[in-house]
C-alpha cells in the first residue's frame, strides 16, 4: 500500500507542478508522468504526451488557447505573463485592432486559434507579421505548427516552475 500510496503522491505533486505548462490540460502532464521522472526530462515527456493524444485531444487544446490580445475571457497566468512581455495586454487602438481582425481571419480560415510562441518574438509587429504569413498556410500545416509551439511555449514555461 505504502508504495502505492508514495507513487499517487508523486504524479499528484508532478501535475500539481507541470499541469498548468499546456494551457488548460493538465491531461498532458498526468499522461507524461512516471515515477522518478527527472526534471531534465519532464519537456520531452510533455510533448510525447501530447504527440502520443488523439487528434481530437490535440485539437482540444489548440483550441483551449485564448486570442492574443483579446481583452475577455480567462487567462491563465502563463499566458497573461507572456503576453504582458510584449504589451500585448494593452496594445494601442490601432494595434488592438489589428490584432482582433488578424485573430478573427486565422480563425476564419482554420477554425482554431492563433498560437503562437510569443515569448520568441520580440515586439507585436513581429507576431503580426508570423500570423500573416501562416495564413498562407494549409490547414494541416497549421494544426502542425501550432501544436510546435505549444511544445516551445510549454519548454519555456517549464524554466519558470522549476
Ligand atoms: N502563445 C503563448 N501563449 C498563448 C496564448 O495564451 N494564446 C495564444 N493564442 N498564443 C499563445
Amino acid at each position: 500500500f505504502r508504495l502505492v500510496d508514495l507513487e499517487l503522491s508523486e504524479r499528484e505533486a508532478f501535475v500539481a507542478r507541470f499541469g498548468g505548462l499546456y494551457e488548460h490540460s493538465p491531461w498532458v502532464a498526468e499522461r507524461a508522468f512516471r515515477p522518478g521522472i527527472a526534471h531534465a526530462e519532464v519537456a520531452d515527456a510533455l510533448r510525447e504526451a501530447m504527440y502520443a493524444a488523439s487528434e481530437a485531444e490535440q485539437f482540444a487544446l489548440i483550441r483551449a488557447h485564448p486570442d492574443l490580445g483579446e481583452r475577455v475571457g480567462v487567462l491563465t497566468a502563463h499566458s497573461r505573463a507572456e503576453q504582458a512581455g510584449l504589451g500585448l495586454d494593452r496594445l494601442e487602438p490601432e494595434l488592438y485592432e489589428r490584432f482582433m481582425a488578424t485573430n478573427a481571419a486565422y480563425r476564419e480560415r482554420f477554425g482554431i486559434p492563433f498560437v503562437v510562441c510569443v515569448r520568441e518574438h520580440g515586439s507585436a509587429e513581429s507576431i503580426l507579421a508570423n500570423a500573416d504569413a501562416r495564413l498562407g498556410n494549409t490547414r494541416e500545416q497549421e494544426i502542425a505548427t501550432a501544436l510546435g509551439e505549444i511544445a516551445k511555449i510549454a519548454r519555456l514555461r517549464l524554466d519558470d516552475v522549476v
